[in-house]
């Protein structure tokens, strides 16, 4: 058993095969945070300071006992209202309008198995891979019931946390605050790693200090967003890819988030991670329970590389889920760079005809299918083929696509309505508007009211028609604005409709899940709008960016490395100059880049020069023997490239007999010193043969100091290497 309590000290000790983790219950039943770090058994209560600040208050049954005060003590579960004035896990809203609060220790569950949620994504695993502790906490006055929720998986060095808030009393109260992840250090001096962006431009690394302020990010726009990523990293400052300790938050949740730092008045520092607090005021009523979603926390002492790969095995084995988990993903070409809205079944006939002679296995048929839609100005909503514009009938164009030997996959956005549609015309109050108000448009589209549940019925069942007469094998799920209007016209609580909202969103890709489980579903959100752990436990890869081009995707794809396995990120080769840059890179860089994820293309294959498709015939066919390895293998990062002159990342069977080396150089200069690049991961004193020239490598020396890359002149110079331990 992973989770142990120890009845005379009261503390819990929750163990992984490199971490510990310590919580204990004082003498006043409340919850304190001992210890989060490298493993030991040995009791850190002894860390604990009681001095007397000023101006930190105290609980009233510690009586004239100032040194004790919640303000300064590690806090487990922290909450407004206990006298702690720091960021806080928790506000409630009592049905007098005051945030007091007082949760103290009731009991307590350790059994094996890990729990899961209604509603919401969870982590999960057999009995005999994780342990669960449940501990209750009570507020006498508000009839608060705060179960706090733990997943031990020690084999990742994983701890997952929900917190369920069950009211027991006949007064309503209101949740304003709701995150379910609170570290407090005692000491430490840290970085803190995030992931910010923009459309385009997703997940690029920012590494900054931890000083006297509240470091703060997060999405105040209905989704996790291209803005920030619900992954953060808290590291010592002298962490590195390699060495130093380090701890990830990753949120299970695919609306607006908060995670922030803060270091306190006497240098202790907190991390938190949860819900996104404005416009949140949920209403708890008698026997409701109200669900925070999960986060997964993990801990490297052994640098970020470690708590990658911590991390990439808990979601690809844990929270992806359906046939394609684990499996290669098919190798698709999507219409969209190829054609955007202008769809005809007769050019996408011959574009699948190209695409199988080159060893593509499907065919995706992007935006501009259905309704009444040319331009992204109407149609959404209205899920039927549109016959006339395609010009044949779905089921045909997909049986022709299927003689070839291609499977076919289509594009939805289910989640969106055009005012220029059928949907809206029947059921403008569908959409999500504040009445008396105009409402903000973004694409020119409005956002359905996910939060209600016949709305998402009615979506569904218009998808299903399609689903059901067709031999449909993929979905892409787009979601292409931020929720603003944040109004559902059947509740007299706005303060629950974007959590609702994301419910809804759940509650279809759930229907899908069970009820269409041979379909691949990929999510999207203008590329990576949307990239959290919440939406892969419903679609096992997301469209990574909608940004294609291949150097700029060297960031993206490193900063998404840090949080989410490989097999996550969709990624294509498109046409060059690139049509969000207009840069030209190589085709065989183009391949290198995007075979680092869910390999496809994106370009009319009908205009390419014969050498052109030979190139992609190979690559293709490259593809398919690497991805085993590009998938199950251990990543490594080996340069940072917001920093370095190179872009160079590395897997690693798990026997180690077989490597991975990529790399893309990002400058060029005259007379170019040597480049070397140090691998990793290499079993220590072994020769490895390149597989194309046969030459032999030792390992020690490759991992010290490194492989020179042959430098040519050409921009953005591609290399690829696979090595064989002889
Ligand atoms: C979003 C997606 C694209 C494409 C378009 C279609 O931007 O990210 O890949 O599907 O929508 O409108």
């Amino acid at each position: 058993m992973s989770i142990q309590f120890d009845e005379k000290s009261r503390i819990f000790l929750l163990m992984t095969q490199n971490s510990t983790y310590q919580i204990k219950v004082d003498e006043y039943g409340f919850l304190l945070h001992l210890y989060y770090g490298k493993k030991t058994k040995q009791n850190a209560e002894y860390a604990l300071q009681f001095v007397d600040r000023g101006f930190s208050g105290n609980p009233y049954d510690v009586g004239d006992n100032r040194t004790y005060s919640m303000d300064i003590l590690p806090q487990e579960f922290p909450y407004r209202g206990s006298g702690d004035y720091r960021n806080t896990s928790l506000v409630l809203e009592n049905a007098n309008g005051s945030t007091g609060c007082s949760l103290r220790y009731v009991s307590h569950e350790i059994r094996s198995g890990k729990y899961s949620l209604p509603g919401l994504p969870a982590v999960y695993a057999n009995a005999d891979e994780a342990d669960t502790l449940e501990i209750v906490l009570n507020d006498n006055v508000s009839g608060a019931e705060v179960i706090l929720l733990y997943g031990v998986l020690p084999k990742y060095d994983v701890i997952t946390r929900s917190t369920l808030i069950k009211n027991n009393s006949n007064d309503s109260f209101f949740v304003t605050k709701a995150a379910s992840a609170c570290l407090d250090f005692l000491t430490g001096d840290f970085d803190v790693i995030s992931f910010y962006g923009r459309h385009t431009m997703e997940r690029n690394f920012e590494r900054t200090h931890v000083g006297h302020n509240a470091f703060t990010i997060g999405s105040r726009r209905g989704t996790s967003s291209h803005q920030y990523n619900p992954m953060m990293i808290l590291a010592d400052t002298t962490a590195t890819e390699d060495i130093g300790n380090c701890y990830a938050m990753s949120l299970l949740y695919s609306g607006g988030f908060e995670g922030s730092v803060e270091k306190d008045q006497i240098n202790q520092i907190r991390m938190i991670m949860g819900m996104q607090p404005e416009q949140l005021r949920y209403p708890v009523k008698h026997g409701d329970t109200f669900v925070i979603p999960e986060v997964i926390l993990s801990y490297s002492h052994e640098g970020f590389n470690h708590l990658s790969y911590n991390l990439h095995q808990c979601i690809r084995h844990h929270v992806c889920r359906g046939e394609y988990k684990t499996s290669v993903r098919p190798v698709l070409i999507n219409s969209w760079e190829t054609s955007y809205f202008d769809i005809d079944a007769n050019n996408l006939c011959r574009l699948a005809k190209e695409a199988a002679q080159l060893g593509i296995d499907m065919l995706v048929m992007d935006d501009g299918w259905f309704g009444k839609r040319d331009d992204d100005n109407s149609g959404l909503g209205d899920w039927y083929v549109n016959k006339e514009k395609l010009g044949m009938p779905l089921c045909e164009l997909i049986d022709t696509v299927n003689e070839l030997g291609m499977k076919f996959g289509i594009w939805f956005e289910p989640e969106m309505v055009s005012e220029d549609s059928e949907l809206y015309s029947r059921h403008p109050e569908w959409a999500m508007t504040i009445p008396g108000r105009q409402p903000v448009r973004g694409r020119n589209q409005l956002v359905l009211d996910f939060s209600r549940r016949e709305v998402v019925d009615a979506v569904y069942k218009q998808m299903c028609e399609v689903l059901d007469h067709n031999n449909i094998e993929y979905i892409k799920w787009d979601m292409n604005r931020s929720i603003c209007d944040v109004y559902s016209h059947t509740t007299e609580n706005q303060g629950r409709v974007l959590y609702d909202y994301v419910l809804g969103l759940y509650d279809f890709l759930e229907r899908l899940h069970i009820n269409y489980p041979h379909i691949l579903v990929e999510g999207c959100s203008g590329g990576g709008g949307r990239f959290d752990a919440g939406m892969l436990y419903y679609t096992p890869q997301i469209w990574c960016s909608d940004n294609t081009d291949a150097i700029d995707r060297l960031f993206i794809q490193y900063g998404t490395s840090f949080g989410y396995p490989i097999s996550s990120a969709a990624s294509h080769v498109s046409a060059i100059p690139n049509h969000q840059t207009g840069r030209s890179t190589s085709l065989e860089t183009r391949g290198i880049v995007s075979m680092s994820g869910a390999f496809g293309y994106e370009l009319d294959l009908t205009k390419l020069s014969d050498e052109e498709k030979e190139e992609i015939r190979k690559q293709i066919s490259d593809y398919k023997e690497l991805a085993p390895l590009i998938m199950d293998g251990r990543y490594y990062r080996l340069t940072n490239p917001f920093t370095d002159e190179v872009a160079a990342w590395q897997y690693v069977s798990k026997d180690k007999k077989e490597i991975l080396f990529n790399a893309v150089r990002l400058a060029n200069h005259g007379n170019m010193t040597p480049i070397f690049v140090k691998l990793k991961g290499l079993e220590k004193g072994a020769v490895y043969k390149e597989e194309k020239t046969g030459d032999l490598y030792p390992a020690d020396i490759l991992m010290e100091i490194g492989m020179p890359l042959k430098i040519e002149l050409i921009q953005y110079q591609s290399y690829q290497m696979k090595f064989i331990k002889e």
